[in-house]
């Protein structure tokens, strides 16, 4: 069994972080979104990975992942030229697939309890292809499957105006070698991709057997800056031990479920979980709140943070209280101490300011 990660595309719904940073490599709890990914597949039992990436963003995943070998897996990287749609990655990635079965799984999803109960279900079932479901409220900006009382899928629909059912496609699936001769029968959809609904839908015209296996824990899409903030609440709250590592001076109170890098120093602040702050920081005199995560090298002074994630080396300075916030890698957040009252900006491409 090998697994394909796809970690291409453009993710545009998280401009501007995504302008220098692929979205999978977006933290979560001070963890990259594709951590995450790679370590459910390893725990599945996959150590033969590999990962599509994109022009734009290819360096920086692998200068993320290496070679694997931290994961103890190995990793192919496969680049895809164009977003063309997720089949299309798939048949980028022909010649490392080869003719084994795969797991498929988009890079920037998050799984609660991981992936090792579904691959196990597909390797002792023998079906031709498995495809992990959730029920959601709303789920037109997804893949939406129906089912026959066995719980296999009888149609599958890309992100339909009238969903039949409430059950969505989050990203995992397994495959078997069938699902190549399935790709090169389909056709590019309206918006110009090579989807793999439409795959799916190929397999089971074809008289293929495929299944669903419904997922209850959560499912944490981090598309866009709310669902970013609400990830990264959720990963905090059910992982985060008290875990102190830099400097904490006796005026400071850390409250709670707190991890605090090495090199961090935290003076005259109070600090409550669940939190996580990276590696040479520096906090001073200020409030850091529940469900923030501040990555290395930032500094904060003078300022309260809540429910946000700040990326690195950031700079954060007189600022009452900021609260569901996501700032990007470098960012100067500062209140002038001069009495001037105009607002001073130098934000970039896709910036979003609300005051
Ligand atoms: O998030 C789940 C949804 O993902 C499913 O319900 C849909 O059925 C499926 O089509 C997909 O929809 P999106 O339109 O939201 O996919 P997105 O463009 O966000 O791409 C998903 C991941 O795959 C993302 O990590 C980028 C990567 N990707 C995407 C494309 C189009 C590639 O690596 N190559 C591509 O060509």
């Amino acid at each position: 069994m090998k697994a394909l990660i796809l970690a291409g595309g453009k993710g545009t719904r998280l401009k501007p972080l995504t302008n220098t940073l692929s979205k999978q490599l977006i933290p979560v709890a001070n963890k990259p979104i594709l951590y995450y990914v790679l370590e459910q597949v390893v725990e599945a039992e996959i150590r033969d990975i590999g990962i599509i990436i994109s022009p734009e963003t290819g360096q920086g995943i692998k200068e993320a992942v290496g070679d694997g070998s931290r994961w103890n897996a190995q990793i192919t990287y496969i680049l895809q030229s164009e977003p063309l749609g997720l089949a299309h990655a798939v048949k980028t990635a022909r010649d490392f697939l080869g003719d084994s079965s795969f797991l498929m799984f988009l890079g920037d999803n998050l799984i609660q309890g991981g992936v090792r109960s579904f691959v196990k279900e597909f390797t002792t079932n023998k079906v031709d292809a498995l495809v992990l479901l959730k029920e959601v409220p709303d789920p037109r900006l997804f893949g939406v499957a129906e089912l026959n009382e066995k719980g296999e899928i009888t149609r599958i629909v890309e992100k339909p105006r009238e969903p039949k059912t409430n059950l969505a496609v989050p990203g995992v699936y397994l495959f078997t070698r069938d699902v190549h001769q399935a790709i090169d029968r389909i056709k590019p959809s309206w918006r110009g991709e090579l989807e793999i609904t439409d795959t799916i839908q190929q397999l089971i015209d074809s008289g293929k057997k495929v299944r669903s296996h419904i997922l209850t824990g959560w499912w944490l899409d981090t598309g866009k800056k709310d669902d970013l903030l609400e990830a990264n609440r959720i990963v905090l709250d059910e992982f985060m031990k008290r875990d102190l590592r830099g400097e904490i001076d006796a005026a400071s109170q850390v409250a709670g479920r707190v991890e605090v890098g090495k090199g961090t120093s935290i003076e005259k602040s109070t600090v409550r979980g669940p939190v996580s702050i990276g590696d040479n920081c520096h906090i001073r005199d200020s409030y850091i709140g529940p469900f923030t995560s501040i990555a290395a090298g930032t500094t904060i002074e003078r300022s309260g943070v809540e429910h946000s994630v700040v990326l690195e080396n950031c700079s954060i300075r007189n600022i009452e209280r900021l609260s569901d916030c996501v700032i990007g890698r470098c960012a100067v957040v500062t209140r002038r101490g001069d009495g001037f009252k105009a607002t001073t900006l130098f934000v970039g491409d896709d910036a979003r300011v609300e005051l």
